[in-house]
């Protein structure tokens, strides 16, 4: 396999794709997205990065894989909302199960050789007997949406094994961070951002002990580089190994929007997992990969990423810095994986 240059990206316009089409471009990488904008987090993408707005399951977008010949996937696309999954396991399967096939197919016909795609560790281990919670765990998912996953990886075995195909899953922990969509049922650092800056009070589902692991956006944009100049495969976790409450987080959101008002709770979830860290060491060795951002940090980053968002909508047009786009509408609820 020659050096990575040209990397199809699905779902670069959404939350983690924006983020990590960024740090390609800035890498040098030529850099084509394919999306159809439902979910799109509705920041520019670089002015030299081209679009193919398509349905993952449209002649469209394997026609784009066609023409723009990659010598690399991330396939990011997804139909991530946990609860939706539930709702609609067909639905999700559509896109997650089904849409992953048609760009492993794709690709294969192309003779592109490297395909990384983005599951989520969070979803696809359930309830895990111990943490953190290592590769090696069988893994038995509580949704439609972690069987997907679970599905979607089982595809990349068989496109590795019989197609020669290099397959990667990246199992993603709780990403959070600057773009992320706090309208819909999940992303908890989202929602209460959102929440505190339209002085609305924050909502803990629970009693906020559970834990999760909560991993920065650039670090795993980083992580996302990484792994396409890598040959490594099968399945890795990305996350930061620490188990941090929810509790904590909504606490430094409120410190940083010095919000001195009362968090509600109400009741969490039924089947919600308590716990969940991911073990990072494999990411670590292969891919010489760890999360840098500590949380405190990362936090403080997205509330004021948000904060200016919210400044910018609020703003008459006239104001808006130049070069500013409108955002476009979210179609469907996000999901944190
Ligand atoms: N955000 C997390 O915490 C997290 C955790 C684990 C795994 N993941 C996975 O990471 C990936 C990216 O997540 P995200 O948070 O950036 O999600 P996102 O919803 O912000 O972005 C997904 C993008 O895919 C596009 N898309 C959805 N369905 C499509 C379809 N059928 N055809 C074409 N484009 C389509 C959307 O328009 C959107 O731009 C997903 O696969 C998700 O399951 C995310």
């Amino acid at each position: 396999m020659g050096a990575v240059k040209r990397v199809l990206v699905t779902g670069g316009a959404g939350f983690i794709g924006v983020h990590t089409v960024r740090l390609l471009v800035a890498d040098g990488f030529t850099v084509l997205v394919v999306d159809d904008l439902r979910h799109a987090c509705g920041e520019p993408l670089p002015p030299n990065v081209d679009l193919t707005a398509a349905d993952l399951n449209s002649s469209a977008a394997a026609g784009a894989v066609a023409h723009f010949r990659p010598d690399a996937i991330l396939h990011l696309a997804a139909q991530g909302g946990v609860s939706r999954s539930v709702r609609d396991p067909a639905g999700d399967a559509l896109v997650n199960v089904l849409g992953t096939v048609a760009f492993l197919k794709a690709s294969a016909d192309v003779g592109c050789r490297r395909f990384v795609f983005a599951s989520s560790g969070g979803a696809i281990y359930g309830r895990a007997a111990r943490l953190p919670t290592s590769e090696r765990t069988t893994p038995r998912p509580l949704s439609p949406y972690g069987a997907a996953k679970l599905a979607a990886e089982g595809y990349l075995g068989v496109f590795a094994r019989t197609f020669k195909l290099r397959t990667l899953a990246l199992r993603y922990s709780n990403v959070y961070g600057p773009f992320q969509d706090g309208t819909g049922e999940a992303g908890v650092v989202a929602i209460t951002c959102e929440r505190l800056l339209s002085g609305r009070a924050p909502v803990i589902r629970g009693d906020g002990q559970q834990t999760r692991d909560f991993v920065f956006v650039a670090d795993v944009a980083d992580a996302n580089l990484r792994a396409l100049r890598s040959r490594v495969s099968g399945a890795m976790n990305i996350g930061t190994g620490v188990a941090s409450s929810v509790r904590t987080v909504v606490d430094e959101l409120v410190a940083a929007a010095t919000y001195h008002g009362s968090v509600d709770f109400v009741e969490a979830p039924p089947g919600e997992v308590r716990d969940t860290a991911l073990d990072t060491r494999r990411a670590a060795k292969l891919l010489e990969w760890r999360a840098p951002t500590q949380l405190r940090d990362g936090l403080r980053q997205t509330f004021t990423s948000f904060r200016e968002r919210a400044r910018h909508a609020t703003a008459p047009a006239s104001a808006a810095p130049a070069g500013t786009e409108a955002r476009p509408g979210r179609g469907s609820p996000a999901g944190s994986g």
